[in-house]
């Protein structure tokens, strides 16, 4: 079967790095690049984060730094959740490789130019490379062949009660992109909260006894603290890697089209995702939305893509 070609756009972070652990080494994907955000930390943190998961897991997929700031608005970083270095936990040898010298946002728009058409677009940060590769090139829009973004919830927000951190951290970024017009599959709060990281989770991967896992779980023991400090839950919700885990097996999550519109506008509920979820608006639909997710079956596909990485 052939692989689905991505470029996963990221914003490195505990849950990212674990998307880039399933996404680097998965018979079904093919990461043509990571392009790297600011957003869980500063771009300086999270592209240094990016190059020292690939550098330990052994992954040789280029990394490219793109946006610092959002397109308009002031930057938010989220150092409550991800720790002072944005990837607190793990402790990494030196770094040697390297970030590619070409801005992620030329690289997103070179490879998209260059494709026929048949590159999905994973974002798991705020959306700001992807918006403004969309924004300096608008000829790329109709060669994305699909954007899965996780971000933004139908019920409750995680910064606001509105808004998702992702969207909220570039809302006009999100906003470009939604109306875009291409298909959007958006895995928000609502599902990613259904994958806690219990402790026993960490432990089962633990197991595995390679360099992944203990990546994994050197990152889920930091990750699970901070989430039980902010949120009170014993397990950290392992959001970003749900868009990897339905690019590998879409029978993982349930979708619902719905109309998605980004609150730009409002104060209370600036960034807020509004999902049309019973269709009372009567427009079409703009994104397939996440509704549910099969969490034993999650976690089954998280620890088969842990098991892939060779011993120690
Ligand atoms: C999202 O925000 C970040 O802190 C996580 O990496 C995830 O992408 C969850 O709201
Ligand atoms: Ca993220």
């Amino acid at each position: 079967m052939e692989k689905t070609k991505i470029i996963l756009d990221c914003d490195p972070g505990h849950d990212d790095a674990v998307a880039i652990t399933l996404a680097a080494n998965s018979d079904k994907i093919d990461l043509l690049g990571i392009t790297v955000v600011a957003g869980n930390q500063t771009l300086e943190k999270t592209q240094i984060n990016a190059r020292n998961v690939c550098q330990w897991l052994g992954v040789d997929v280029p990394v490219y730094a793109g946006c610092g700031q959002p397109m308009v608005r002031e930057k938010m970083i989220a150092g409550d959740i991800h720790g002072e270095t944005g990837l607190d936990g793990p402790v990494f040898p030196p770094l040697t490789k390297e970030l590619e010298k070409e801005h992620a946002v030329d690289f997103i728009v070179k490879t998209l130019m260059e494709s026929d058409g048949d590159i999905t677009m994973v974002t798991t940060g705020p959306m700001t490379n992807l918006a403004m590769a969309m924004r300096m090139e608008p000829a790329i829009i109709p060669k994305i062949k699909q954007i899965v973004l996780m971000g933004g919830a139908y019920t409750n927000g995680n910064v606001t009660p509105a808004a998702e951190f992702n969207i909220i951290a570039d809302a006009d970024a999100a906003y470009v992109c939604f109306t875009s017009g291409r298909p959007i599959t958006m895995m928000g709060l609502d599902v990613t909260r259904k994958v806690l990281c219990y402790p026993e989770i960490v432990d089962r991967m633990e197991k595995i006894g390679n360099k992944a896992s203990k990546l994994f779980a050197d990152l889920m023991r930091f990750f699970c603290k901070t989430q039980k400090e902010v949120f009170g839950w014993e397990g950290g919700p392992l959001h970003d890697p749900v868009t990897i885990a339905w690019l590998i097996d879409p029978s993982v999550v349930t979708l619902k089209p719905m109309h998605v519109d980004i609150d730009i506008r409002s104060v209370q509920s600036y960034g807020r995702t509004n999902c049309d979820f019973f269709g009372y608006g009567g427009q079409e639909p703009t994104a397939n939305v996440a509704i549910d997710i099969d969490a034993a079956k999650f976690w089954d596909i998280v620890e088969a893509g842990l098991r892939r990485y060779s011993e120690a």
